[in-house]
């Protein structure tokens, strides 16, 4: 079966190959299952561009989704994840798309049958978001080899970073981090740092991440004011980037803590873009899950 847990477990071969497809669709491709199949999507945290965009390509590729509300669900009742995912697989469902606050939940769900395609678990993976991301990029520069990538920001509670800067690296972009040093992590130890009145200056695609306020335990290391001065992309710095760079940030932004507001929809911000690609990354992935052999 065809999960989609963490591009880690991908080949290259096997990602290329989802990119392609997720490209295809956005040229307007179109791909539709054979035969009645359900989808259920299950989120334990909240979510908007994942869970809309998730839904959109179920419909897109002709697949009738269940959208489980979890607080009107038997998990209120203290129904383990496992038996939920086992009950929803024996009513019929072909794949389940999960978020979940546990890091590496689907270690819990080994032993269901049918495809679990991560939509973020805690601060470990986000699959469909790394795949949107790379997308957005390849559509930019046709190509990852010695990109300059500089992601910065909260790079600790992110699990966006780490799956993107490792599979950055696999495709043969050079990559860079900035941000608080205590946000940091073992990403230092991997990953050259810059700061980021460096990384301006030097990135082909400034990949800003969220201030995971809710990660924080209500203890901030900064006030917004100054996390923007010191390491936001504040206008001045904007204009000290290369003419062909670009922003991008997976969403929600705080406005004028990573970005300055006036930014988020300027020229080289590609935010929006990647919201878009979300739809046909996330057709790509249901195509694998639900017919084998699509993305080989
Ligand atoms: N980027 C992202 O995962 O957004 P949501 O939390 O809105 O799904």
């Amino acid at each position: 079966k065809k999960d989609l847990l963490a591009l880690s477990e991908l080949t290259r071969h096997e990602i290329e190959s989802l990119l392609n497809e997720a490209e295809a669709f956005a040229n307007g491709e179109s791909w539709h299952v054979a035969k009645q199949t359900f989808v259920a999507n299950l989120f334990f945290e909240p979510s908007t561009r994942t869970s809309c965009s998730f839904e959109i390509a179920e419909k897109k590729v002709g697949v009738d989704t269940l959208n489980i509300s979890v607080a009107h669900s038997s998990v209120q009742k203290g129904e383990s994840l496992y038996d939920t995912a086992r009950t929803l697989a024996s009513l019929g469902v072909a794949a389940l798309v999960i978020r979940h606050p546990k890091d590496r939940f689907y270690e819990q769900l080994k032993g269901i049958e049918i495809p679990i395609l991560n939509a973020g678990d805690g601060c470990g993976n986000h699959p469909t978001q790394s795949l949107l991301d790379l997308l957005t990029i390849k559509q930019q520069f046709g190509s990852f080899r010695r990109l300059r990538v500089v992601i910065v920001g909260d790079l600790l509670h992110s699990r966006v970073a780490r799956s993107n800067a490792d599979v950055l690296k696999r495709l043969g972009a050079d990559v860079y981090v900035s941000g608080p040093q205590s946000w940091m992590g073992t990403f230092v130890h991997d990953f050259p740092y810059v700061t980021m009145d460096e990384a301006v200056k030097e990135a082909d695609v400034l990949m800003l991440l969220r201030v995971q306020h809710e990660r924080h335990d209500g203890q901030e290391a900064f006030s917004k004011e100054t996390y923007h001065m010191l390491h936001g992309l504040t206008v001045a710095r904007e204009k000290q980037m290369k003419h062909d760079s670009i922003i991008m940030h997976p969403a929600p932004v705080n406005r004028d803590v990573e970005i300055a507001g006036t930014l988020v929809e300027c020229e080289r911000s590609r935010i929006f873009k990647q919201s878009e690609n979300g739809v046909f990354v996330r057709m790509a992935a249901l195509k694998r899950a639900l017919c084998n052999e699509a993305a080989e």
